[in-house]
């Protein structure tokens, strides 16, 4: 995709509005229940520019969470069988929006879990270290939960954590990872490396990553390759299948908007998904439908990502993504990915000109990054966060990682389903009026 030119931005407000009245999206915005705030800078709605880290309500959210409780009331265990939508096959549902979402094939991609519980699943199945072939390769700075996730799996298989994991870095004084570096180090890593663990969008910087490239040159030297989508899925227009990625998880309570600690994601190729020989956790709802309740005491897995799921799934914690995945299907995340690569290339125009001390330490391409900016603010950073949220502009903010007194990284992140182009307008008027005073 190209990257957008200045030139093709203005400054005036009435651009930003010429684009909302152009947005063929722009219905789905009534399809979510955006979140109270405080009152905005100017009197307006509050604007939700956090739906990176939690998206908004579906409006059918509500409705379908009380539809399983109404079948749970009245049918209590026949509901399995015989709710509105069965229980027993209840994911199932979700193949087909989610293969559409991220680019994959039905039998490739289940709902299950959580997203570290899955990083869990897939490490136990992919990061099989044998002979000189130990090394399992993540980002240093990747989110903690993933290096918590690596290192114990290192130590399980009582390897030494401190010499197996490698973390490639951003070089010095540089906020990102250089691509071709990540290509180096793989191949440096050669054939002593077992499993490459990437993000497809890095949570702090907002840099994503080329899925078939890095997972090209993983394959290059004989390993295998993971990703971590939690801040790709529903955002970028990823296609897994294409990507020849090993296997891919996410959470969906960010762009997906699931809800908090809604059920997590898995995709696994299909020519892993197939593989009856992989090793893997175990539990019945990974054994085939069609045989689980003979109760027979050998696992049987069915030939898909469902040979994942362990146990029957949360329905309560399911049904929101039905909702949220509609909205999806309905936008098409292509036509989703073109408006966000819009509104974040103009709110990085506004304030590129309007706050221009606050540096983005996002990439520029629209290539390299998703809907998210990350501005690091050097001085007194957590208490500008609070004033961008008391001006009306929810946002979040993460230490920069530095340890350097004062800095920090408030994060914006305009999403296509439910933000319009001027509250990317009236974002850019608050980080002005916050660091400029
Ligand atoms: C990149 C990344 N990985 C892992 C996690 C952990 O997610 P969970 O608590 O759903 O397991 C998060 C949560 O925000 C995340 O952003």
């Amino acid at each position: 995709m190209a990257t957008l030119t200045a030139a093709a931005f203005s400054h005036d407000r009435d651009f930003a509005r010429s684009l909302d009245a152009r947005d063929e999206l722009s219905a789905f915005r009534a399809a979510f229940v955006l979140p109270e705030g405080a009152a905005a800078f100017d009197g307006g709605e509050p604007i939700y520019f956090v739906g990176n880290s939690l998206g908004p309500m579906p409006v059918a959210a509500r409705t379908l969470v009380n539809e399983e409780l109404d079948d749970w009331s009245r049918l209590g265990v026949k509901g399995h069988l015989g709710s509105r939508r069965p229980w027993y096959s209840y994911h199932e549902q979700l193949r087909a929006p989610l293969a559409r979402l991220v680019g994959a094939r039905e039998h490739e991609v289940v709902a299950m879990g959580s997203l570290t519980e899955n990083i869990h699943r897939m490490l136990t199945t992919f990061y099989r270290p044998a002979g000189k072939r130990t090394k399992l390769l993540i980002e240093k700075g990747a989110f903690p939960s993933d290096t918590y996730a690596v290192m114990s799996h290192v130590a399980a298989r009582d390897l030494d954590p401190s010499l197996e994991v490698v973390e490639i870095a951003p070089r010095a004084g540089e906020w990102t990872l250089r691509e071709d570096d990540i290509d180096a180090e793989i191949a440096r890593l050669g054939d002593t490396l077992a499993l490459a663990l990437l993000p497809g969008v890095q949570y702090r910087t907002g840099q994503a990553l080329d899925l078939a490239r890095h997972t090209r040159a993983v394959h290059a030297v004989g390993a295998r390759c993971g990703w971590d989508l939690a801040h790709a899925v529903g955002n970028l227009a990823v296609s897994l299948h294409d990507s020849n990625a090993d296997f891919a998880v996410w959470c969906s309570y960010k762009y997906l908007n699931s809800g908090p600690g809604a059920v997590a994601g898995a995709f696994i190729h299909e020519r892993n998904a197939g593989d009856l020989s992989l090793p893997r956790h175990a539990g019945w709802w990974g054994n085939d439908p069609a045989t689980r309740f003979r109760m027979e005491p050998r696992f049987v897995p069915v030939p898909r990502a469902d040979a994942w799921s362990l146990s029957n799934p949360p329905i309560l914690a399911v049904a929101p993504l039905i909702a949220s995945l509609a909205a999806f299907d309905g936008a098409g995340i292509a036509a989703l990915r073109a408006k966000s690569v819009r509104m974040t290339a103009l709110l990085e125009f506004l304030l590129r000109d309007l706050a221009p001390e606050v540096e983005i330490i996002t990439p520029a391409a629209s290539h390299a990054r998703g809907a998210q900016l990350s501005l690091l603010v050097a001085h007194e950073a957590h208490a500008r966060y609070e004033a961008f949220k008391a001006a009306g502009l929810a946002c979040d903010y993460r230490e920069s990682g530095r340890g350097v007194a004062g800095e920090g990284i408030v994060r914006l992140a305009p999403a296509p389903l439910f933000n319009t182009f001027d509250e990317v307008w009236r974002a850019a008027q608050v980080v002005r009026r916050t660091v400029r005073g």
